[in-house]
């Protein structure tokens, strides 16, 4: 079972696609080298749709940016800063983790690592990273999303607190 903290707090509504990609544009450039972000969310809320828009923010071309889900991690070189995709849904734990080489892309982070459904894999991260969980506005709109973070560590919560202060008001 997927445990989410309870200790998310509102970060931001999106009213369309336009708005995820200016959610990964700030986290782009609030993103220290080193970051860690776990994105969470039911499936098709937009997860790897943020990675995209995060990849384009980064200079790397936002259509070589596929769903992980049957290779479990992609890697792009080509951007500002080295970005890692990892989606782990299908792992079972911290054992699995390793077996798709996790702790050898966390141990030599130079840019960014998003995992996907980090959840799954809480438990085998060192505690410093930032979460976001996304979800359907429940009525109204196709397409906006709320957006809910949390954070473990020096450096996610200063990348939190970065983002908060970047984003302004919470209407993207
Ligand atoms: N505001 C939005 N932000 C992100 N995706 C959106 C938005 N509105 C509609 N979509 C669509 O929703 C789907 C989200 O899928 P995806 O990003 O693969 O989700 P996940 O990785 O969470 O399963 C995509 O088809 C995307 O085009
Ligand atoms: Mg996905």
């Amino acid at each position: 079972m997927i445990a989410l903290s309870d200790r998310f707090e509102f970060l931001c509504e999106i009213e369309n696609e336009a708005g995820t990609a200016k959610l990964a544009r700030t986290l782009a450039e609030t993103a220290e080298p080193g970051a860690l972000l776990l994105l969470s969310g039911e499936l098709g809320t937009g997860k790897t749709t943020l990675v995209k828009h995060l990849a384009a923010a980064f200079g790397i071309d936002p259509n070589a940016v596929r769903s992980p889900t049957f290779t479990l991690v992609h890697e792009y070189r080509d951007g500002r800063l080295p970005l890692v995709h990892m989606d782990v849904y299908r792992l079972e734990g911290p054992d699995d983790f390793e077996g798709i080489g996790g702790y050898e892309y966390l141990d030599h982070n130079e840019g960014l690592i998003v995992i996907e459904w980090g959840e799954t894999v809480l438990d085998a991260l060192d505690p410093d990273w930032l979460q976001l969980r996304l979800e359907l506005v429940p009525e109204g709109s196709e397409v906006a999303r709320r957006v809910w973070a949390t954070s473990e560590g020096p450096g996610g919560t200063a990348w939190l607190a970065r983002l908060r202060s970047r984003l302004g008001e919470n209407l993207l």
